[in-house]
């Protein structure tokens, strides 16, 4: 007897990802893939499918999930780390399983941490014009050295962890902030503490309540004259408008992106032929000390084949009703 072959529906999905999925689907899963978000509008493509397969920025509110559910959804397959983008209380309530992948490549996002650290002190994206150019002019490119310099971490799990290790090779003397955690890699410090005393501090916490909008204006008064902030964890960490106030008054003297709160609107699509409504994100570019990537990094060869496996794996537990070691709800 055969079976009907497991039916997944993605969401969000770009070029990348049907090349690095399709490879690997086995014979009893099919897939069919929408460049589209889900959401409530988008909901009703997945109607006939056994599973959705979603990334970060999709929606996965109260209203989307009822609605996955009336069409009979029982598994949300999530193809990252992050959940922030879940209901999962209504998850539960009607028996949805929510799977993720927790830790596809703490180094990925640990190392893209430290590429934009040095990209923003070293002033590479500057130079790299320049000499394309032939303008070998050093004026404006003054950096600054890692070693010796207090960096603050706020969230010491994996990714926080990874940096970390990353950073004592550097000779950093590290501190961190972390309730929930304890670790012999650097030094534990209160929050008032880590703002009082960082020279670059970097966000590895999730977002929670707790955690919305942890810098704000109030923490960055705290902060360094100059100091330098990078987020790689989720936009909505930080007040976008209190940062552009800091950049202008010149108390925050470098501010690096990987995350925005509204990226949802503008990352992983090409724009460059559009006219970005966004006036806050069109103002964070106009700063030369202000660097933003698109969300990459999670982006590399090992983090993709991570991301693969352990999706696959998450749905084949799933159908063979064996325990789901990352289940979140
Ligand atoms: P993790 O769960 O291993 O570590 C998070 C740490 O944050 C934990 O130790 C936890 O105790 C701590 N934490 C929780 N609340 C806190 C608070 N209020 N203040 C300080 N620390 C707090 O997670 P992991 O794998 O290290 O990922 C961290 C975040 O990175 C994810 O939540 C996700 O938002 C982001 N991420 C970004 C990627 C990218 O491509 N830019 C890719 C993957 C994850």
């Amino acid at each position: 007897m055969t079976t009907a072959p497991f039916r997944i529906a993605f969401f969000s999905a770009q070029k990348y990802d049907i090349s690095a999925f399709d490879s690997q689907l086995p014979n009893d899963i099919t897939a069919e893939y929408f460049t589209q978000p889900l959401n409530e509008i988008s909901v009703k493509l997945a109607e006939g499918f056994d599973a959705v397969c979603c990334f970060v920025n999709d929606t996965l509110n109260e209203t989307v999930i009822n609605a996955l559910n009336e069409i009979g959804i029982k598994l949300v397959a999530l193809r990252c780390a992050g959940f922030n983008n879940v209901d999962i209380p209504a998850a539960n309530h009607c028996k949805m399983v929510v799977v993720r992948v927790p830790a596809y490549s703490p180094e990925a996002v640990a190392e893209h941490c430290l590429a934009l650290i040095l990209t923003l002190s070293r002033k590479t994206h500057k130079a790299y014009n320049r000499v394309k150019e032939n303008n070998f002019d050093l004026n404006g490119l003054l950096g600054f050295n890692l070693h010796n310099k207090t960096v603050g971490v706020i969230g010491l799990g994996k990714i926080g962890s990874a940096f970390v290790k990353i950073l004592n090779g550097f000779g950093a003397n590290v501190i961190y902030f972390d309730p929930f955690a304890e670790s012999e890699l650097a030094k534990p410090v209160s929050l008032e503490t880590l703002y009082q005393q960082s020279d670059i501090i970097a966000l590895h916490c999730p977002l929670t309540n707790d955690t919305l909008h942890i810098i704000n204006e109030e923490a960055l008064e705290q902060m360094k004259p100059g100091v330098m902030l990078v987020n790689t964890s989720r936009g909505a960490l930080i007040d976008t408008a209190s940062c552009i106030r800091a950049l202008k008054s010149r108390k925050l003297g470098y501010l690096a992106l990987d995350v925005y709160e509204q990226e949802s609107e503008l990352f992983f699509k090409d724009m460059s032929c559009e006219i970005i409504d966004d006036d806050v994100f069109q103002r964070l570019l106009t700063f030369p000390n202000v660097l933003i990537t698109g969300h990459q990094g999670f982006f590399t060869q090992e983090a993709m084949s991570e991301i693969v496996a352990t999706t696959l794996d998450n749905i084949s537990a799933f159908r063979l009703q064996q325990p789901l070691e990352n289940q979140v709800s």
